[in-house]
């Protein structure tokens, strides 16, 4: 509900109140971002007048009395100019003739209007609104500056939009989507990483220097992710009060924190003006994407239930939201781009009969794509390796019981390609020479014609065959600067809305290397994303984890695959591999012809545990949980709760653990129990003897075979507890002790992981 009262706006739902005022010189002045409250209570959170501070500007003579001078720079504002005294960070920066224009945008009007905010561009934006607040600030020039607050239940979505009506040509080279003024002090929590590494968490406190956090690689990026919070020191998962913030955009992106000397601090996103220039004629208009904002009093976990309400139903395509997603086979880890279609059939059997639902061909299946130098721009079907064509192979694949899934990316072009050779002049230019990432180019989304060309070519394939899943690629940064770079992303937006918006049964993956493009604009058009091209079950926990303060884990695409890992080296128990793999879109990506008879059947196990629970771990609210010796996840929902423990190195001697979980009644009674999973007898190697009663030769062919065969059962944890007892935290069986094995504990060595049901008695 937005409502206005004595030049108070207020927007508020259960869950937040967001006010500002709009004072007597027409500058909207922030309020309050936070609990709901009255908008009587306006006036409560206002910055008390000042008179003046010393060598600051004052806004103008001091005709109201002494203590109403409207000193800018020490005023909590919902938007800012430039020369007027505010000497804070500006969220907009303005030329003309050359010359930057001082920015004093005053109050003009405003309106109520049904829906979410009014979009002339491709730009995406968050889908169910029902009511928007237009506010519009003009410059005595005759700019004028449009700031949309539109109200979500969990989180409010600002952006910002001008429009130039001067008789002249406006450069625009900066305009943020947010800018907001908030009283106290914060730690400022980002995520980066590269390749491999995404989502790692750092933390940092604000402090008078400007702390930002920008990508300028073209694209949301795995080096700098777009979502970051703003936590009250001493936060925590569970307590504390957190803001969050996110951008409904792909491309180069800008964030920034400050904190004042009078304690407020400055917070603004958008599009990152590094090398951005845009040039506005008369009459035209500027857009910047939607921001989104977040505030919760219940720590980490309460701002992440925030962000993951509202990812999941104002941001997801709706034909997925909610919808369970299939357990998918994925061959690009098991067979690269070596595969004919008998070995592809050969591998949907087996996936099938681990319980797979869905056969995902990745990369490898049209022109001359036998490696990552030639082909990409040409999606005709390879006949050599596909003889029966796409339509003959999804249709084997159907016949099985299965859907047919299918990789492409097309933004991108090898000079080894059909399409380059006769269109040289559509790839991506700076104007100097080449430069390469992965041997590709980009192809210029900014030309029709281009996107055009992807358009009706992906079309093409996808209705050639039945085709229910596609994974998008795109797998290097571009050579794009600002403005360029800008248009590039508005063009992957019009295409995808045209290829996917007449075909909604298509469930649209998008991937970028791994988690180079994780972001709310792509979650627009693709439910999922795969996270990270990094599976190793270790790295996966750093990586999700840093995911889920920002996403739900419907949208983590997150594959088991071999082990050792091909980018770790590391070994780690299938076990695990699944149990991480479990708290996103369970898949499964590596040779299934060699597993052992005892994986098959760990696998096949694991998917009929995910099943049986896929609605709870795909969609069931999200908690990190306390673990002071390793990593917990709690997912509960749809009548269950599912909890899993990981550890990463173990140590000798080890000490009680217990298990606390959160969110369930304390008044009614649960049962605990540990998924039984498989443990390798080969994994004790010397150490047989401990559990054998005769004495066998570790690299015999007889324990060899043993372990092929005969899994060995873990200690099965089983318990009734009230909800009050099992959210104080309660007793797990001990790890390994060092004392022989025991049929009571957990037998695992490093890189070990139970999950654990809890259900209603
Ligand atoms: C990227 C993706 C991988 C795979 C390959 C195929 O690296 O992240 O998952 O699809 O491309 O070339």
């Amino acid at each position: 509900m937005i409502t206005y009262h004595n030049d108070v706006h207020h927007i508020k739902t259960e869950k937040y109140s967001y006010l500002f005022r709009v004072n007597r010189l027409g500058l909207p002045e922030h309020l309050h971002f936070g609990a709901p409250v009255a908008a009587e209570d306006g006036s409560a959170f206002a910055c008390k007048p000042t008179p003046g501070w010393g060598s600051s500007i004052l806004y103008e003579q001091n005709v109201y009395g002494h203590a109403d001078n409207l000193c800018l720079d020490v005023l909590s504002l919902e938007w800012s100019g430039s020369g007027r005294g505010d000497y804070r960070e500006s969220p907009i920066e303005l030329f003309m003739d050359g010359e930057a224009i001082p920015c004093d945008f005053a109050y003009r009007s405003h309106r109520l209007l049904e829906g979410g905010a009014p979009m002339a561009s491709t730009l995406p934006q968050a889908m169910d609104a029902e009511q928007t607040l237009e506010l519009t600030l003009k410059h005595p020039w005759g700019l004028a500056l449009k700031l949309y607050y539109t109200g979500f239940e969990t989180a409010l979505v600002r952006r910002a939009v001008l429009v130039n009506n001067t008789d002249k040509t406006v450069t625009v080279k900066k305009l943020m989507s947010l800018c907001l003024d908030l009283p106290g002090q914060y730690e400022l929590i980002s995520f980066h990483g590269a390749w491999n590494a995404e989502m790692r968490r750092h933390s940092q406190p604000v402090t008078g220097g400007r702390v930002v956090t920008d990508s300028t690689t073209g694209f949301s990026s795995n080096l700098h992710q777009p979502g970051f919070l703003l936590a009250e020191p001493g936060a925590g998962e569970d307590h504390g009060r957190v803001f969050g913030f996110n951008l409904i955009w792909s491309g180069n992106h800008y964030s920034s924190a400050q904190r004042s000397f009078q304690g407020l601090t400055r917070v603004m996103q958008g599009i990152s003006p590094v090398n951005f220039a845009r040039e506005l004629k008369p009459g035209d208009v500027f857009e910047s994407p939607e921001a989104v904002l977040a505030w919760s009093d219940g720590g980490f976990n309460g701002l992440s239930a925030c962000f993951h309400e509202f990812v999941n139903r104002h941001i997801v395509p709706k034909a997925w939201q909610y919808r369970q997603r299939p357990v998918l086979y994925n061959s690009w880890e098991g067979c690269g781009m070596d595969f004919t279609h008998s070995r592809l059939l050969d591998l949907a059997k087996r996936a099938k009969r681990l319980g797979c639902e869905l056969f995902v061909l990745d990369d490898g299946w049209f022109g001359a794509r036998n490696d990552d130098h030639a082909g990409l721009g040409d999606y005709t079907v390879n006949r050599k390796k596909l003889p029966h064509g796409m339509d003959g192979l999804a249709k084997a694949v159907n016949e099985l019981g299965m859907e047919f899934g299918l990789w492409f990316e097309p933004e991108c072009i090898n000079e080894n390609s059909e399409l380059h050779r006769a269109h040289p002049d559509w790839v991506l230019e700076d104007g100097l020479r080449r430069v390469y990432g992965r041997n590709q180019l980009h192809l210029d989304l900014t030309k029709q014609e281009v996107r055009d060309y992807i358009v009706e070519n992906v079309s093409r394939v996808l209705d050639s065959a039945n085709i229910t899943y596609v994974k998008w690629d795109m797998n290097r940064h571009s050579v794009a600067l600002g403005s360029r770079a800008y248009d590039y992303i508005l063009g992957l937006y019009e295409i995808l809305g045209r290829i996917f918006g007449p075909r909604p049964q298509i469930l649209l993956e998008s991937c970028s290397s791994g988690g180079n493009r994780f972001d709310l604009g792509m979650l627009c058009f693709s439910p999922q994303v795969w996270c990270s091209d990094d599976t190793d079950p270790i790295e996966r926990l750093d990586i999700q984890r840093g995911l889920s303060y920002l996403y739900p884990q419907s949208t983590f695409g997150a594959h088991v695959s071999a082990a050792p890992h091909s980018m770790t080296l590391r070994n780690t128990p299938l076990s695990t591999r699944g149990n991480v793999s479990f708290f996103g879109c369970l898949g499964y990506e590596l040779d299934l012809k060699h597993l052992l008879p005892v994986e098959e059947q760990e696998i096949a196990a694991q998917i009929t545990f995910y099943k049986a629970c896929r609605r709870t771990f795909q969609f069931g609210s999200f908690r990190r949980l306390w673990a002071p010796e390793g990593e917990a996840w709690q997912v509960s929902g749809d009548g269950k709760t599912c909890a899993g423990l990981f550890h990463r190195l173990i140590h000798a001697a080890p000490g009680y653990e217990q298990l606390r979980l959160v969110d369930l009644d304390p008044e009614k009674r649960y049962s605990l129990r540990s998924r039984e999973q498989l443990l390798r007898v080969g994994q004790y190697g010397s150490l047989v003897h401990h559990i054998a009663p005769v004495n066998l030769d570790p690299n015999g062919l007889v324990l060899r075979a043993v372990d092929r065969h005969y899994p060995m059962k873990d200690g099965v944890e089983q318990m009734s507890a009230s909800g009050a007892a099992l959210m104080s935290g309660v007793m797990l069986h001990l790890r390994f002790t060092g004392a022989g094995y025991d049929p009571n504990c957990r037998n695992q060595g490093d890189f070990c992981s139970n999950v654990y049901l809890i259900t209603e008695e």
